[in-house]
């Protein structure tokens, strides 16, 4: 096993940190951007709230509102023309993934040239990977992609139907400020959206990976079981704060690099397919994942059993009859596409409306953006255009 970690977000946690944005803003910068979704945020109070904080520190606000699910290359445009043109020198994220990701290209593009798409990895090879990129407080409102304290962004291009990720340590926030409070109004699909798609982090990492990892599949498991702990209670009664509170860290730990450090993990294939999904529909990030998660699991535990059956035993205490136990493990993905189901995620692309007629174009698209060497989506097994086209059926 080797690795190479290092995340240098500082994470600030826990109810009522909102207060303390404007201390921890003050020294990073006096001119801040903050980046907002649709609304959300001015409603629950959140905005006025963090507006009151930065100001009785001294930092002047200019705001970029709007960011929509799914955030658009266009509103990262105008969020850098917005942090230029008022000379910003740092960047507030207030809101969901896409707020964040949305602020994380914001703050590079602030400080770049050219076009920002030419940042998103949309096909090999890359044009541009930022290396520069002003300051990032990211103050999460939802407990999910974990983007709060990871150096990813997602972004969308509407025009091109396309959506893609960049990856740079440049756009590591500096502070990830995590209050679960700010979580409190999420409705319940967004909160078992949320649940679904730290899970999926962590699956990716876990069947994904090779070798001998017994204790990165238990820190793996433990935030498995958290989240499907708390995960119904925050549906069943968003105002409970202490499932609120352990969703939130579960989110972020799922994807800070710590689960999957050392794991050798070959690719995020369910994401990479669901990202291209996503583009061509629209669709919410993990209701996509809910749809493709399970199937995936069910290919891949044909060709490698063993792991699937450590999960069937450790999350719902099944009993096998030893590591190739093909009919356990299968039982396992089972149960898991339940509990999906029974928090309210969907299942099946017709649940959301979605026929097959476009499944081959899926695959190839996803492929067109991630391959290997022998043109097939690195995954464990990796897959050839007709593994994800049979998956998705
Ligand atoms: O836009 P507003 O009005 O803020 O409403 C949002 C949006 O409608 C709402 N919401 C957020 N906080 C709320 C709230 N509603 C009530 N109360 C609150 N406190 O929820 C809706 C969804 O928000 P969004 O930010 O889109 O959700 P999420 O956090 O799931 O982010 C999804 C995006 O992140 C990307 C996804 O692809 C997708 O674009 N991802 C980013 C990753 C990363 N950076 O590491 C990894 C993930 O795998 C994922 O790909
Ligand atoms: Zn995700």
């Amino acid at each position: 096993m080797q690795f190479d970690f290092h995340n240098p977000t500082r994470l600030v946690f826990g109810a009522g940190t909102l207060s303390r944005l404007g201390e921890l803003a003050r020294p990073l910068g006096q001119r801040a951007l903050v980046v907002t979704g649709g609304g959300s945020v001015k409603r629950a109070g959140t905005f006025e709230r963090a507006l009151s904080s930065l100001a009785e520190a001294g930092v002047t606000v200019f705001e970029c509102d709007g960011i929509e699910p799914n955030p658009r290359i266009s509103s990262v445009k105008r969020g850098a023309s917005t942090a230029r043109d008022n000379h910003c020198d740092l960047v507030v994220a207030l809101g969901g993934g896409s707020v964040m990701d949305a602020a994380k290209v914001i703050a590079a593009a602030a400080l770049y040239d050219g076009d920002p798409w030419d940042m998103i990895f949309h096909g090999q090879p890359q044009p541009h990977i930022p290396t520069q990129a002003l300051p990032l407080i990211t103050v999460p409102t939802l407990a999910a992609t974990g983007s709060e304290m990871n150096g990813t962004a997602v972004i969308s291009n509407a025009e091109r139907k396309e959506k893609s990720f960049v990856m740079a340590p440049c756009l590591y926030p500096r502070i990830a400020l995590l209050d679960p409070e700010l979580t409190l109004s999420v409705p319940p699909d967004q909160t078992a959206y949320g649940v679904c798609d730290l899970i999926t982090h962590i699956t990716e990492s876990y069947f994904n990976g090779s070798g001998d990892t017994p204790i990165q599949d238990r820190f793996a498991e433990g935030v498995i079981i958290t989240a499907m702990e708390y995960g119904p209670k925050a549906v069943a009664d968003g105002r409970d704060l202490n499932a609120r509170t352990q969703l939130q860290w579960a989110a972020t730990v799922a994807l800070n690099g710590w689960i999957s450090s050392g794991s050798g993990s070959a690719g995020y294939p369910v994401h990479m397919i669901e990202h291209t999904v996503s583009a061509l529909h629209d669709i919410t990030h993990a209701a996509g994942l809910a749809i493709i998660n399970p199937a995936w699991m069910r290919f891949a535990a044909n060709a490698n059993p063993a792991k699937f059956v450590q999960f069937a035993e450790r999350i719902f205490g099944l009993t096998a009859s030893g590591p190739d136990d093909l009919a356990c493990a299968l039982a396992g993905i089972d149960r898991f596409e339940t509990f999906l189901k029974f928090i309210g995620c969907p299942t099946r692309f017709s649940d959301l409306g979605i026929d097959d007629r476009l499944i081959e174009t899926y695959a190839k698209e996803t492929l067109r953006i991630v391959h290997d060497d022998q043109g097939r989506l690195p995954a464990r097994p990796a897959m050839s255009e007709a593994d994800i086209v049979s998956v998705l059926r």
